[in-house]
């Protein structure tokens, strides 16, 4: 025990004089203490609170079921080809073909698959490599909406530029648009979209992304799109800011195989634009991995080629399993925002006691068994109190798992 302490004593005085970008990485995602050490994130608290309680885990957004077999199947065929080496820097010509494909499919977008797209480790690095490559300096501002997917104001920080946010307010998270047009200046370098949005679960509708698409062009600002759940949109449409008119030109797109086939550890993930921006970000991506995944890129290409009744499927039973978590936490007491699309739904606990939903977070696993994460957790350290009542509940996870997490939630309003 002795031995334990004095070794986190010293790791904590060499972290504190390290000097380097880790500081700022750190502090953009709200983990650095006044002392120099650094928090562990919650997902990693939570996740280790889940293991100690045995409680069920609806804190960070994986499915705990394989994707379509024909995917999985393409995967292990392909290392027995012998798909182990380096795959070209870009991606696999099929993958970045069935992505090509996947854009004119589903959306009517034209994209040329030897110049207008990238593979990436995940959407992670195609967002990160994106920001990295177009911010020019401390000056440069990064819009987002706020709450926000826990690594964008990490990588803006790295990238070294500010980030500006425009509020989602429960209980539908939608953005107001005179707050986004005040957010956009010329400072602005890039506006970065996530819709369907994580943690909010909302979906952004044509008014919101012709907005933004505006914004940019009076600013001349840069569109970083991420659409990680583009197929997981049940109760509104999805529409491609790219679609926009005035927008494929200054448009970032990014998706990631990681939700649309339960394949997150896969890590396969794109990016795609006009080919001067694809060129800028993949001059830096080619530093950060390289490559990533190469028997996994054939299997997508599968993925993405599979027929449009399993997109529609995957959606409709990912609606069905909110159905069944909104029932069990209404039952419990909250107030359920129902969400239109993605893994993620937020509930306000105040109602339970919840006001200080970190605090609450914390005891949920001891107190029922579940396990949620704070909506503080995807908030700059400012504005937490604006969400200080709200948790955001994974509903990616198998029927019975949902229903047993539904039915202990249920037990608190005993
Ligand atoms: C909005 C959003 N963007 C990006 C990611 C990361 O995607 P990937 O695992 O492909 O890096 C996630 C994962 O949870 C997400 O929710």
């Amino acid at each position: 025990m002795l031995v334990m302490s004095f070794r986190y004593g010293l790791s904590l005085f060499f972290m504190s004089v390290i000097p380097g970008a880790w500081r700022r990485t750190a502090a953009g995602a709200g983990l650095l203490a006044a002392d120099g050490s650094v928090a562990p994130t919650i997902f990693a608290e939570m996740s280790a609170a889940a293991a100690r309680t045995g409680a069920v885990n609806l804190g960070q957004g994986f499915p705990d079921e394989d994707g379509p077999v024909d995917v999985l199947d393409a995967a292990r065929r392909a290392i027995a080809d012998g798909a182990n080496q380096y795959p070209p820097g870009r991606g696999i010509p099929d993958l970045l073909t069935a992505i090509s494909e996947h854009q004119r499919r589903f959306y009517g977008l034209e994209v040329d698959p030897d110049r207008e797209v990238i593979v990436t480790a995940g959407a992670t690095e195609a967002l990160t490599a994106s920001l990295l490559a177009l911010i020019d300096g401390p000056e440069d501002e990064v819009v987002v909406f706020e709450p926000y997917y826990d690594s964008y104001a990490a990588a803006v920080a790295l990238a070294g530029a500010r980030l500006r946010t425009v509020p989602l307010r429960a209980p539908d998270f939608r953005p107001d648009l005179d707050e986004l047009a005040a957010a956009v200046t010329d400072r602005t370098r890039i506006i970065l979209v996530n819709d369907p949005h994580n943690p909010t679960g909302a979906v952004f509708g044509p008014d919101v992304l012709a907005e933004v698409v505006r914004l940019a062009n009076v600013h001349d600002a840069i569109i970083v799109t991420d659409e990680v759940y583009e197929h997981l949109a049940f109760h509104a449409t999805h529409t491609p800011i790219a679609t926009l008119p005035g927008a494929a030109e200054r448009t970032l797109t990014i998706s990631s195989a990681g939700k649309t086939f339960s394949a997150t550890g896969w890590k396969i993930g794109w990016i795609h634009g006009p080919a001067e921006l694809i060129t800028a970000v993949l001059t830096v991506k080619q530093y950060l991995t390289y490559v990533n995944g190469s028997p996994f890129q054939p299997a997508i290409a599968v993925g993405l080629r599979l027929g449009d009744d399993y997109f529609a499927e995957a959606a409709a039973t990912l609606a069905r399993k909110h159905e069944i978590l909104g029932a069990g936490l209404r039952a419990a007491g909250f107030a359920v925002s129902p969400p239109q699309g993605g893994y993620f739904t937020v509930a306000d606990a105040s109602a339970l006691g919840g006001a200080d939903a970190a605090a609450f977070c914390r005891a949920l696993p001891d107190r029922a068994g579940v396990v949620a994460i704070p909506l503080t957790a995807f908030v700059s350290a400012g504005n937490r109190s604006a969400y200080a009542g709200l948790v955001r509940f994974a509903a990616c996870k198998r029927v019975e798992v949902l229903e047993e997490a539904a039915a202990r939630l249920a037990a608190l309003a005993r």
